[in-house]
């Protein structure tokens, strides 16, 4: 039995990991703390809600007195940490939350785990096996031009995101070096598929299209992204946590790159939508040209992406937001809208 914190669970990525880990660990049982800001949202995890391993606690992961409440009632002997503001428009915007939550949140998470597992350097036995999964992204490494960003590639933010999802990844290894702490961190490439919040590219894109709504693409529309479904990631997340190496990190990647400019053509082509919808806008701020990973540390620990983004990945996705009108309709609400405008305006080039 496992008795495992999934933070941001009620978002794109930790929604999927919970659905998927359901499936795979009878054994497991599972609390999602989320604060349910406007990208958390508890209609990801409906078909689940109910089932008797699993758990939502309404919460802030910078809140230290509820979190360390919660690991001493709780006992958690794994913990996941997907809490993260994520968006790098909105960090350009205000990095305030970023730093709260992706910086301050970690060291929380860090130390209240720290207090419960060890006992000065060494794990209480009890605890042995204990492990924190600290999900980051390629977007820490900065941009590319040629090659391939490996897991000891410098850290090199460009966006006030990035920056802070650095500085996380930096206090998870200064506690593995520090305490021995048992940490674990993986960087992922760009994620899509089903309940992906309609600000990122291909959900928005969707659903811009749907509604015969202008597509934003940022200056020429040639900077390049490497696609990773995102039940590819949670089965990686899952092999991580299983085989990987305490005080390591782990690139997720998927070495499916494209441009912007191609996967929004693909999306307008399968919706039978025209080109003509396709607005190029002032680029965004720091705009980074390229991510791509080289991952074949985890291709030693057996792991192969299923989806291929063209011929499956992406065109299922797209079937996913046409049968989850509700859903959609669900999330793009008036502060959805209100988003839009403050983003958007001013951008037409
Ligand atoms: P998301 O924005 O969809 O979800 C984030 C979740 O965290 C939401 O449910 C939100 O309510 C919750 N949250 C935010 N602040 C919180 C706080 N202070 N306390 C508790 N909960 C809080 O993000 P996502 O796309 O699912 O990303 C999940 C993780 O994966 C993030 O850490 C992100 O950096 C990383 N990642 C994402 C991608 C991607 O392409 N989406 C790629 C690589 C890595
Ligand atoms: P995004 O989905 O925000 O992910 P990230 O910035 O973390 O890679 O953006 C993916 C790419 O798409 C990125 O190069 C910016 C571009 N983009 C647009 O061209 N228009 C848009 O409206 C958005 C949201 C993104």
């Amino acid at each position: 039995m496992k008795r495992v914190l999934v933070t941001g669970g009620a978002g794109f990525i930790g929604s999927n990991f919970i659905r998927y880990a359901l499936q795979q660990y009878p054994d497991w049982e599972m609390v999602n703390f989320d604060k349910l800001t406007y990208a958390g949202n508890l209609a990801n995890l409906r078909d689940v809600e109910d089932h008797p391993n699993y758990r939502f606690v309404r919460g802030d992961i910078s809140d230290q007195t509820l979190v360390d409440y919660l690991f001493q009632t709780e006992a958690f002997d794994t913990v996941i940490n997907f809490a993260a503001e994520s968006h790098v428009d909105r960090s350009i915007l205000d990095a305030t939350p970023f730093i709260q939550t992706n910086v301050q949140g970690v060291q929380v998470l860090l130390q209240c785990a720290q207090r419960l597992w060890m006992d000065r350097q060494a794990l209480k036995p009890e605890f042995e096996h204990a492990r924190f999964i600290q999900i980051s992204t390629d977007e820490v490494y900065g941009t590319l031009k040629d090659g391939y960003f490996s897991d000891t590639s410098p850290l090199q933010p460009n966006s006030p995101y990035a920056a802070s999802k650095a500085s996380g990844d930096l206090l998870c290894r200064a506690f593995f070096q520090t305490y021995h702490f048992p940490v674990i961190i993986t960087r992922a490439c760009n994620n899509y598929g089903p309940y992906q919040f309609p600000e990122k590219l291909i959900p928005l894109m969707i659903y811009r299209a749907l509604n015969n709504q202008s597509l934003p693409v940022y200056g020429d529309g040639t900077n390049v992204r490497e696609w990773l479904h995102v039940e590819d990631h949670c089965r990686a997340i899952d092999l991580v946590q299983e085989k990987g190496e305490l005080g390591e990190v782990y690139n997720i990647g998927s070495s499916q790159e494209m441009r912007n400019i191609q996967v929004v053509e693909l999306i307008l082509d399968k919706l039978n939508k025209p080109a003509s919808l396709i607005e190029f806008v002032k680029d965004r701020l720091g705009h980074d040209h390229r991510y791509a990973l080289d991952w074949s540390k985890l291709d030693k620990l057996g792991y192969q992406p299923r989806y291929d983004f063209q011929q499956h990945g992406l065109p299922s996705t797209i079937d996913w937001y046409l049968q989850n009108e509700s859903w959609v309709e669900g999330v793009t609400t008036s502060e959805y809208q209100s988003y839009y405008q403050l983003q958007y305006a001013g951008v037409k080039s």
